[in-house]
């Protein structure tokens, strides 16, 4: 089975574990509005069995239990938009990112309150996948004006919140309309299917956007260099801005990324 083909079941799998647990699973607090559940922990478990299983020589890196980077790298956060996940609010998904020498490879997004599988390989276009229709390729949306643009300007409590405002109050300066859904990986599945223009946000961890990023760079996007050629983006995290790239010049500066051309 190709790693593809394998990526293709395990994120099937993993959704279709989590779901088991929509809006029922026991929840905790990691820090304020830092939501775990008792299903994070087992999808994670899961996803790890199984490519310990299939390619014991890879490195994996998840969200709940940590992990070292590697030549090969898997990197897997079993339920993103947990706060969505807990309260029942159907916009959550697993998010699992295939990396070989620091670059995203494959990229997996399971959204099970819809039954979509994402799915994107380096060269060979980004998918949607779903049970009776036929498979569609993804592609950004073509919008050139903020002004008509709607950014999803991602949340959490690893910057400031006079940070995050002063962020959205650049963003809709620049003539562009806000959202915030509460998933960081569904919110770059928005752009790479041209249902919303951007995703921003200060500072992302690599098991939110691994995956997300491919997919938008494969539906015709462009990502600022979150991963850096040091490795620090999938150790440290970094600032995002998923978009095309006629927004791209536009956004980043908004963003507060500095273009070298
Ligand atoms: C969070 C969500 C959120 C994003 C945060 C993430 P979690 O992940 O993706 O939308 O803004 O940066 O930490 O806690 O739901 O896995
Ligand atoms: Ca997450
Ligand atoms: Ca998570």
């Amino acid at each position: 089975m190709s790693r593809l083909a394998f990526l293709r079941q395990l994120a099937c799998e993993a959704g279709a574990l989590a779901h088991t647990g929509f809006g029922t699973a026991p929840s905790s607090l990691k820090g304020r509005h830092d939501v775990l559940t008792e299903m994070d922990g087992r999808v994670e478990r899961h996803v790890r069995a199984a490519i310990a299983a299939a390619y014991p020589d890879d490195a994996v890196i998840g969200e709940e239990d940590g992990g070292e980077s590697g030549e090969r790298v898997w990197i897997i956060d079993p339920i993103d938009g947990t706060a969505n996940y807990a309260r029942g609010i159907a916009h959550y998904c697993v998010s699992i990112g295939y990396l070989e020498a620091g670059q995203p490879v494959l990229g997996a997004i399971h959204d099970p309150c819809h039954d979509r599988l994402y799915l994107a390989q380096r060269g060979q276009g980004a998918w949607l996948i779903e049970p009776g229709q036929p498979d569609r390729r993804l592609a950004v949306s073509p919008c050139a004006t903020l002004d008509a643009a709607t950014v999803e300007c991602g949340w959490s409590l690893r910057r400031s919140t006079e940070d995050y405002l002063a962020m959205v109050s650049r963003v809709m300066h620049a003539g562009c309309a806000m959202r915030r859904a509460g998933s960081g990986a569904l919110g770059l599945v928005d752009v790479a299917a041209g249902r919303i223009e951007a995703y921003a946000e200060l500072h992302i961890n690599a098991w939110d956007c691994a995956a997300g990023i491919l997919l938008v760079e494969e539906a015709g996007g462009h990502c600022n260099d979150f991963f850096t050629a040091d490795g620090a983006g999938v150790r440290d995290g970094n600032v995002l801005v998923a978009t095309n790239d006629a927004l791209a010049r536009l956004l980043e500066p908004v963003i507060g990324i500095a273009r070298l051309t």
